[in-house]
């Protein structure tokens, strides 16, 4: 069966070997294995933390959170009663249809409307689908925002936080030179995050990262000795390069002893201002994760 459908997931089979989970919490994917291009036994591409909560009463420290409708901590008055990162990845999605299920991929869709839990804390109409595609050697995520409103724009931000598995003392991030970024880790004079320029052809995460980069280029490649990775993003203008490392992850209750070794997070997004859609208008962000 190349769809395997529980009361709280769907697993998603590729003939050729390769595999992903999908959570309904959140519509957090878990897992994604699959098979390098030499044709091995497929294997994980994705970090989640041992001590990761799965029974949905925190968001999942690992695999691929959905950030909607706020980054960080709120910046708009329309999210000020939202938590860090918002509400998409602590929320029940619905399984939609199953999109596509032939030799090219096999594909999902999940939704995220408003229900009593978002309206308590937050006011404006939304639609989300998410579409989930699997093929050989590829996992793409498709975030569709769609303003259903007939008279109020809607403002968001929105990323896929996804936790790459990885060698993070020896990753290389690249085409990143030249880019403006944001330091989150150093605090300028007035309080606020140091405005910089990357000047490294490979950005490494050897001591604590958390830099959201603007005008992000179209394809990102993340390398490491033994392997790769690149990710394609279309619709997201940031990325974001984050690791904790041990002074920052070791505070981290859900962080696994050591974690920050195994992870970097390469994460598109549309999180420098809001990305406003007028009455009827949608949006779409997405990440095509390569095995290089
Ligand atoms: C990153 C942010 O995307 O997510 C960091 O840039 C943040 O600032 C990190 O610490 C993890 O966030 P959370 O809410 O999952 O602990």
């Amino acid at each position: 069966m190349p769809i395997e459908k529980s009361h709280d997931r769907v697993i998603l089979h590729h003939p050729k070997g390769a595999s992903t989970e999908i959570l309904f919490f959140g519509a957090t994917i878990i897992s994604w294995k699959a098979v390098d291009r030499k044709g091995s036994t497929a294997s994980e591409r994705l970090f989640v933390s041992s001590k990761a909560v799965l029974d949905g009463s925190k968001a999942v420290r690992g695999g691929i959170p959905v950030v909607f409708p706020c980054f960080g901590a709120p910046e708009h008055p329309e999210h000020a009663k939202l938590s860090q990162h918002g509400f998409a990845r602590n929320e029940i999605w619905s399984f939609d249809k199953v999109v596509m299920d032939n030799e090219a991929g096999v594909s999902v869709k999940l939704t995220l409307n408003p229900g009593p839990s978002i309206t308590a804390l937050y006011s404006k109409s939304f639609q989300l689908a998410y579409v989930v595609t699997l093929a050989e050697h590829q996992l793409s995520t498709d975030l569709h925002v769609l303003n259903p409103s007939n008279d109020e724009s809607l403002e968001f931000q929105a990323l896929l936080h996804t936790y790459i598995r990885a060698p993070a003392n020896d990753v290389s991030i690249a085409p990143l030179l030249g880019k403006s970024y944001i330091d989150k880790t150093e605090k300028t004079l007035d309080g606020k995050p140091a405005l910089k320029q990357e000047t490294r052809s490979g950005v490494d995460v050897r001591t604590f990262t958390d830099s959201v980069y603007e005008d992000a280029p179209q394809k990102v490649e993340v390398t490491w000795p033994e392997g790769g990775l690149e990710t394609r993003l279309a619709g997201f203008i940031n990325v974001v390069v984050w690791n904790p490392q041990a002074e920052a992850g070791s505070k981290m209750g859900d962080m696994e002893e050591g974690g920050w070794e195994r992870f970097v997070c390469v994460e598109p997004g549309y999180v420098r201002g809001f990305k406003k859609l007028e009455p009827g208008e949608s949006w779409t962000g997405q990440q095509v994760l390569s095995l290089l």
